[in-house]
């Protein structure tokens, strides 16, 4: 598997500043150099994440009561995230696509800076299925994400990595916004991308907590910061290549995510690290009409959103 020159550089100076930070090799008394001291990633405020859910929901509602690809909903959803990251000082790109003979968009967003050699990527897909407002799937992704560059954007945040965010189209129909996107990149742009990151289905109201199996110091950050916390994960397992990661895993580029389950059930011995109710699935509401603002597990919400602000942090710098 390929291995990022940036990534594996942010894993290893994290390290060496960690070792800094305790004495291990500063002499004694002497206060590391500010250069050297790694920035920590902020706290992402829940109830901001979940002010985008109620958004979401109500751009539904008004919309046939769903958020689905070639439909009004979805449209209002990419004007939401858009107008936010315009005024934030992102630098924003609308693609446009065909699926199902319908118009598909991403959006994707630039944080001005960074090294444009080592690219890091953090995506979402922002679509719904037709039959309901799509909060959980996907809405939670796209409002952690979101949140995400807009904590980059207030903390004036600037990383050695050029930082990336996007949101996808037509993922309910195949990862199709994802794979045209990796499939309009030159191969050059495709090489400078060190990692994508993808967050979808992130507050499932029986959570479990379930991390992508795939690039190495991905899946160690985000593990890493989940022991911290005290919360133990599992490997994700319920559907490899069932999201948008797929579409960069399969051009070379190193993955990495977060997984709070969908129609699996949860077993007995998961009920018990997790709390929850085992015999239960993760999300009753999967790709039904009841996946609304009421389908949300906030602790896991809250948990996953810190999450990948830490994992952004972690390896952009
Ligand atoms: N992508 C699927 C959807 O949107 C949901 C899903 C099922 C999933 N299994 C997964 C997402 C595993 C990430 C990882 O319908
Ligand atoms: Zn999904």
């Amino acid at each position: 598997m390929k291995l990022s020159v940036s990534v594996r550089t942010a894993a290893a100076g994290a390290v060496a500043t960690a070792t800094l930070l305790a004495g291990g090799t500063a002499s004694a008394g002497a206060a590391p150099a500010p250069a050297q001291r790694a920035a920590a990633a902020p706290d992402i405020p829940v109830a901001n994440v979940k002010a985008h859910l109620s958004r979401l929901q109500s751009i539904a509602t008004a919309n046939g009561g769903n958020r689905a690809h070639g439909r009004p909903g979805y449209q209002a959803s990419l004007t939401y995230l858009k107008d936010q990251l315009d005024a934030a000082g992102f630098t924003t790109r609308v693609q446009q696509f065909t699926a199902s003979g319908r118009t598909g968009y991403n959006l994707v967003a630039d944080w001005p800076g960074g090294d444009s050699e080592h690219v890091l990527m953090v995506g979402a897909h922002l679509d719904g299925v037709t039959s309901g407002p799509a909060i959980n799937d996907n809405g939670s992704g796209s409002a952690a994400v979101l949140e995400t560059a807009l904590a980059v954007a207030r903390t004036g945040y600037q990383p050695s990595s050029h930082l990336r965010f996007a949101w996808w189209g037509a993922e309910e129909l195949g990862l199709v916004g994802s794979r045209y996107y990796v499939a309009q990149l030159s191969s050059a742009d495709r090489s400078r991308i060190d990692g994508y990151l993808n967050f979808d289905m992130i507050g499932s109201p029986n959570p479990g907590y379930f991390v992508y199996d795939d690039d190495p110091v991905i899946e160690k950050t985000f593990k890493d910061y989940f022991a911290g916390i005290g919360v133990p994960t599992e490997i994700e397992t319920e559907g490899d290549g069932r999201s948008d990661h797929a579409s960069f895993k399969n051009a070379g580029v190193p993955v990495g995510g977060l997984f709070t389950g969908a129609s699996r059930t949860k077993t007995t011995a998961q009920a018990r690290k997790w709390g929850g109710t085992a015999g239960r699935a993760f999300d009753r509401c999967y790709h039904s009409s009841c996946d609304t603002t009421a389908n949300i597990d906030d602790t896991a919400l809250n948990r996953n959103s810190d999450a990948i602000a830490h994992t952004v942090w972690e390896l952009s710098q």
